[in-house]
């Protein structure tokens, strides 16, 4: 199966990189070579390399910034979705594309089913939420996986939240984290997987693609440290403090609690997606 992984120097796609089996001929093309705001260019590399499948990496994913680069972000996060699967359903090339957690306006206080509707609070989530379901339109064959609080180790690209928290430490800053955002980390790695897996299974439509265990930012922070105690990447654990998003006051709406199931894709699997506690482990040995 001729694919080609958009988006192709960023955290998922390494992780597709590591883990595909030789009967995947991945094709990875960094932004230049595959621009999402070049609809022209995206046409012409269709036409060039012939791929049976498009996994589309790429995105715009700074939320803060969506809303000062609103038309760029739209443009990445919305339209190029939209354009490229068009041009799929055209060439009868089968599209996977993520979507986030942030679809949702967090007010159910309980695990987000794909059946609930959404409603985006911000431009990024009203820009992905647009993308995801143009794709979803455009074939029951193309696959859309929402996710949320990805990390995992890449080898040039440090600025996941795991990052952050260990850098924060190593260079003994004070770190606050909030108790009222409440989501699921996921393991970049483990996400892949699912993807392989279900491209392998031919299955289409709307999955929410998630570890197990919802978590606020403040205790993953917390569990990261303590794991990375364990792992002697640190040598103890500074003091997190808590505090409430309105401390860090942007102007932007973010969602509160958006943990979603992920029963659905986990029924589809036939087997438990399993906990992003042992993905961190695998993420801080790796950064040893
Ligand atoms: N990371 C998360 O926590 C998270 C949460 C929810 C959903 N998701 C979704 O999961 C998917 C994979 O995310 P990820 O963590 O692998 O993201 P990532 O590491 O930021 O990778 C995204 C890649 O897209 C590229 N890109 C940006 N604009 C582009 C454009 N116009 N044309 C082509 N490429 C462009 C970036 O390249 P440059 O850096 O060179 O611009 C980057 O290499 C995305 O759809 C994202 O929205 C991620």
């Amino acid at each position: 199966m001729k694919t080609l992984v958009t988006g192709g120097d960023g955290l998922l796609a390494h992780q597709l990189k590591k883990i595909a089996p030789r009967n995947f001929e991945l094709l990875f093309a960094g932004h230049a070579e595959f621009d999402l705001a070049n609809p022209g260019l995206m046409a012409q590399r269709l036409a060039e390399w012939h791929p049976q499948t498009i996994i589309n990496t790429a995105a715009y994913n700074l939320v803060d910034r969506c809303e000062i680069e609103r038309d760029l972000s739209w443009l990445v996060n919305a339209t190029a979705p939209e354009t490229l699967a068009k041009l799929c359903a055209e060439k009868n090339i089968r599209l996977v594309h993520y979507s986030t957690d942030y679809v949702f306006d967090g007010k159910k206080k309980l695990p987000y089913a794909e059946t609930d509707t959404a409603n985006p609070l911000n431009h990024y989530a009203a820009g992905k939420f647009a993308g995801e379901q143009a794709v979803l339109r455009a074939s029951p064959k193309n696959l859309v996986l929402r996710t949320s609080w990805v990390f995992d180790w890449h080898p040039t690209q440090t600025k996941t939240f795991v990052h952050t928290v260990l850098k924060s430490a190593r260079e003994g800053r004070a770190f606050k984290s909030t108790t009222d955002q409440v989501s699921v980390p996921t393991f970049a790695t483990d996400l892949a997987q699912w993807t392989l897996d279900l491209l392998r299974a031919g299955a289409g439509g709307l999955f929410h693609a998630v570890n197990d265990e919802g978590v606020s930012r403040f205790d993953w922070a917390k569990i990261i440290l303590d794991e990375a105690v364990r792992t002697g990447l640190i040598s103890s654990a500074p003091a997190v403090e808590p505090v409430l998003s309105s401390f860090f006051s942007t102007t932007m709406r973010r969602p509160d609690y958006t943990v979603m199931s992920n029963e659905k894709l986990s029924r589809q699997l036939g087997r438990p997606l399993g906990s992003w506690r042992a993905g961190l482990r695998k993420m801080l040995a790796q950064m040893k």
